[in-house]
Formats: structure tokens, C-alpha cells, sequence
């Protein structure tokens, strides 16, 4: 018998449960994981909550690293024994074994730790679209704007701007969070809770604003961030820890200086099969040689998914979370 968290509602951190669950024989094209780690991600508190779609009774999690103990027919991406990682559909991987679809199986690169992997694919390939892909234009000697800048994605995102030679204004709620955003490669620090994020961008570009903002909060942070835009910037809105975002007045676009604005999902970023091998060659590349570097701040039981939540919800968080199995 293996175990899952389960939901059967949407709902608070409570509607969480921790069950013990029968894990069949993997079926044509798929394959039996066991979980050595499993990421804890801010997407998964948006199933929970109902925000993102989900059929319920449900299990939760989409992103893991671990061996793979079985495959079915038809499988040739990765074999018995192999260590992989995955991230994206179906819900799941808050168990201590799953079976699952073999094609988003990653082969992990020897010299990288499963608990790491579990912590980076997720974080990690969305930061590499978002550098790699979302902005082709994107250049050394930009400057732009991240917000959550102390966050799972943020650490990774810092990292990887300086490699390309970006500069990076990062927002943050205090100073704690700060310091390890400044460790970590950021440039400008503002904190948002108490500051004017547009009139502070405005300051440190020279009035110019920025090409790209990287927005992940949503709600609070919208409107400061279209005001922080250079004529013809983009704004990506990537998520949204603090709410959704209101609707887009397109007119508003026009008049702060021909903007445009996206609200990417990492699937779309996956689903040619050539694009995420060579994403996923990339952040590999610059993990197992060290030049980024996987900040795994919290590990938690799975059983202790609650207050797993509890604490990303409630900001307590920096750099990624895992659940160790
Ligand atoms: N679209 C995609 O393809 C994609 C893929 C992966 C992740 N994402 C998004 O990227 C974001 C980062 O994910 P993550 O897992 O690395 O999380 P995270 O950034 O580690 O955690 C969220 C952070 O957002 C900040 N925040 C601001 N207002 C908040 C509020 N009202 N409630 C909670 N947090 C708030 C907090 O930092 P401060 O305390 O410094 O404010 C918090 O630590 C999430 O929004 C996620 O949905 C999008």
C-alpha cells in the first residue's frame, strides 16, 4: 500500500488528507515512479483552492523526482532503474509512489540530487522561458523587473540574469528576504508593501522604465507594474500569489505606451518536445556545473502538506520547498 494526499474539496490548507492508496501496474506508455521528492509549488495551492480546474476526489502535485520501479509497453524514453524528474498534469505527485504517463519523464544528469531536481523543474524550466523564449530581445545590460524576487522561481530567475548579464530590480515584503535576494544576484531591491514600485523603476532607469516586467503576484502588483513599463514593454504575468489580476483594459495598453501583456503557462513552453529538451538541457547545464544554484529553504514530511501550504500561502517561505519522501 502506498500514500497520497488526497482532496475531495476545494478549499483552505485543511481540506488536505493524507491516505493510503492502491498503485496499479503501469499501462501502455506509462510508468511506475517512486518519489524520493516531490515539489511544493505555488501552482498546487491553486488546484486546492479551486482557482485551476481540477476533478474531484483528487490527488495534488505536479512536480517529483524519483526512481522509476516499472514501465508499460511502449515506453522508450527512460527504463527501469532510471532517476527522473517531472513536471506538469495529471495532479499526483503528493504520494510516495504513482503511476503516470513516462512521456514528461526527464532523465536526471548524474552529479544533480533527486531532492534537487524535485525542487528545480518546475521553478527552473519556467525561469528558463521565461529568459529564454518569452522575450527573444531580452539582452546584457537590460534592466528589468521581478517581482517575489526571494521566492522559489526568484532565486533561480536572479541567478540565471546575471549569467546573461541582465540587471535585475527585485521586490520583496522585508528586509530578511532581501539579503537573500541580494546574495543571490539582484540588483536593485524595493520593497513593495512600502514603497512605489513604478516611481521607484522610474528612479533607477532614469525615467526610462523597464523593457520586460516579470510579474508573479498578480492582484497587488498589477497596476504598479504596467506604470513601470518603457514604451513598448511586456508585461508577463506568470502568476498570481496575491489574487488574479483584474481585467485588461486594452485602451490603457495604448495610452501608457503601446504595451503588451501575456499570462504564460509553462505547458505551452513544454509541449514541443525539441523546445523542452533544449530548455531543460540548459537549466540542467547550469545546475550540475554550479553556476546556479538550488536553494531547497524548507523540507517537509508529505504527511505535513497542511502546513506545507499554511506557510507558502502565508509568505513565510524563500527559495523552493520540497517534500522529502
Ligand atoms: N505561469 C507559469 O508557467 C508558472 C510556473 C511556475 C510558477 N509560476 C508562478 O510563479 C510564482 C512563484 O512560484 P513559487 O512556487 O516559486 O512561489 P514563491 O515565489 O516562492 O512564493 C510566492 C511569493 O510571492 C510573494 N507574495 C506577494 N504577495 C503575496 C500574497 N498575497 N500571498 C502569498 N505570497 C505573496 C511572497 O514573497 P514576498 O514575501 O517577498 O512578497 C511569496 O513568498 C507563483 O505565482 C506561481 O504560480 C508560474
Amino acid at each position: 500500500m502506498e500514500n497520497a494526499i488526497r482532496f475531495y474539496q476545494a478549499g483552505g490548507p485543511d481540506v488536505m488528507h493524507w491516505e493510503e492508496v492502491q498503485v496499479g501496474e503501469p499501462g501502455p506508455g506509462e510508468a511506475l515512479v517512486r518519489h524520493v521528492a516531490v515539489g511544493l509549488n505555488f501552482a498546487d495551492t491553486y488546484f486546492r483552492t479551486g482557482l485551476y480546474p481540477a476533478a474531484l476526489p483528487n490527488g495534488l502535485g505536479v512536480e517529483g523526482a524519483g526512481i522509476v520501479e516499472a514501465v508499460g509497453p511502449g515506453v522508450a524514453n527512460v527504463a527501469v532503474g532510471d532517476r527522473v524528474a517531472y513536471t506538469g498534469s495529471p495532479l499526483g505527485a503528493y504520494s510516495t509512489a504513482r503511476v503516470m504517463p513516462a512521456a514528461p519523464l526527464l532523465r536526471v544528469p548524474e552529479g544533480i540530487e533527486l531532492d534537487t531536481a524535485a525542487a528545480m523543474i518546475m521553478r527552473g524550466m519556467t525561469t528558463a522561458y521565461l529568459l529564454r523564449r518569452i522575450y527573444p530581445a531580452l539582452k546584457a545590460g537590460d534592466t528589468v523587473l521581478l517581482h517575489a524576487a526571494a521566492g522559489g522561481v526568484g532565486l533561480i530567475f536572479l541567478q540565471w540574469a546575471k549569467l546573461l548579464g541582465v540587471k535585475v530590480i527585485g521586490t520583496v515584503s522585508n528586509e530578511a528576504k532581501a539579503e537573500i535576494a541580494r546574495a543571490h544576484g539582484c540588483d536593485h531591491i524595493v520593497y513593495y508593501g512600502r514603497e512605489d514600485v513604478a516611481k521607484r523603476v522610474r528612479e533607477i532607469t532614469g525615467g526610462e522604465g523597464v523593457p520586460v516586467v516579470y510579474d508573479s503576484v498578480g492582484k497587488d502588483t498589477f497596476a504598479g507594474s504596467l506604470d513601470s513599463l518603457k514604451r513598448r514593454g511586456l508585461l508577463v504575468c506568470f502568476g498570481t500569489s496575491s489574487g488574479p489580476i483584474p481585467p485588461i483594459d486594452a485602451m490603457q495598453l495604448a495610452i501608457k505606451g503601446s504595451l503588451f501583456v501575456t499570462r504564460p503557462a509553462l505547458a505551452d513552453y513544454m509541449a514541443d518536445p525539441t523546445e523542452r529538451a533544449e530548455l531543460a538541457g540548459e537549466l540542467f547545464g547550469h545546475v550540475a556545473a554550479g553556476r546556479i544554484k538550488i536553494e531547497v529553504n524548507q523540507r517537509y514530511a508529505l504527511k505535513d502538506a497542511v502546513q506545507a501550504h499554511k506557510d507558502l500561502e502565508g509568505r513565510k517561505t524563500t527559495g523552493s520547498s520540497i517534500f522529502v519522501v
